[in-house]
């Protein structure tokens, strides 16, 4: 059985103390029966970080530099989340490939370093409107898993999630049907079992994200293979996000 995994990617938004209020909020009045993290800006890191000290409350970082150190003018490196207390890391967001150029490559070397310094993953994938358009959702999206996830090894897939998020489906309003979002996560899932083995596969978390909500987080989690959600603008709130992180299988 697959522990739900809920994650609140808070993308550009929130101040210090915006993002007191919303930690305490969840420590207060949510439970953590799911895995469930939370992905502020990097400048909240460490407010947030000792806000969720000693609780179940997971710290994610929402990217991270090709590199450990040196000259990378505005780069974060994984040491520095470490020594924040970050635990996980998302990599591949739709936007930092769309709107920062992210190659395949470039996700599987931020992968690979997160990785050495034991920081678990949230690897992203999803495919634009028009390549769903053209039939070609599988294809893309079997193909960012096999790039990604280049020279990973098995025992490594053990601290990597799969979080498949349509590109047209964020921050639109618009969800994949639950019937669409199963059917990738299943098309992943199998090229797990053939890149790996049925074992890993099996034990694989794949979240889904798009427009998640407390209003459709039942149809989607109601599918076999969705076993969490990648949520963005209903992560923002107390009130939207604790009926998510909460959503019982
Ligand atoms: P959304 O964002 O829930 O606002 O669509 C999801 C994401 O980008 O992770």
């Amino acid at each position: 059985m697959r522990r739900s995994y809920m994650a609140g990617n808070w993308k550009m938004n929130y101040t210090r103390s915006e993002a007191l209020s919303l930690v305490k909020e969840l420590l207060e009045n949510g439970s953590f029966k799911n895995k469930v993290l939370v992905a502020p800006p990097f400048t909240l890191l460490e407010t947030v970080s000792n806000a969720v000290k000693g609780t179940e409350l997971i710290l994610g970082a929402q990217n991270m530099s090709t590199a450990e150190s040196g000259a990378h003018t505005g780069e974060i490196s994984p040491l520095m989340l470490k020594d924040l207390g970050v635990q996980a890391v998302i990599l591949g967001h739709s936007e930092r490939r769309s709107i920062y150029g992210e190659t395949n490559e470039i996700v599987n070397t931020k992968i690979h370093l997160a990785l050495k310094h034991s920081l678990e993953v949230i690897f992203c994938v999803g495919e634009t409107l028009e390549e769903r358009e053209a039939g070609a959702a599988e294809k893309i999206v079997r193909d960012q898993v096999l790039k990604g996830l280049k020279d990973i090894s098995e025992k490594q897939m053990e601290s990597i999630t799969i979080a498949y998020e349509p590109v047209w489906a964020i921050g639109t309003g618009k969800t994949a049907s639950p019937e669409d979002a199963d059917d990738i996560h299943s098309v992943i899932r199998k090229e797990i079992e053939e890149l790996y083995s049925k074992e890993t596969a099996d034990q694989l978390i794949i979240q889904y994200g798009g427009s998640v909500k407390p209003s459709n987080v039942k149809e989607l989690m109601g599918k076999a293979n969705i076993d969490g959600a990648l949520v963005g603008g209903a992560a923002l709130k107390a009130e939207t996000f604790i009926p998510i992180m909460e959503y019982n299988k």
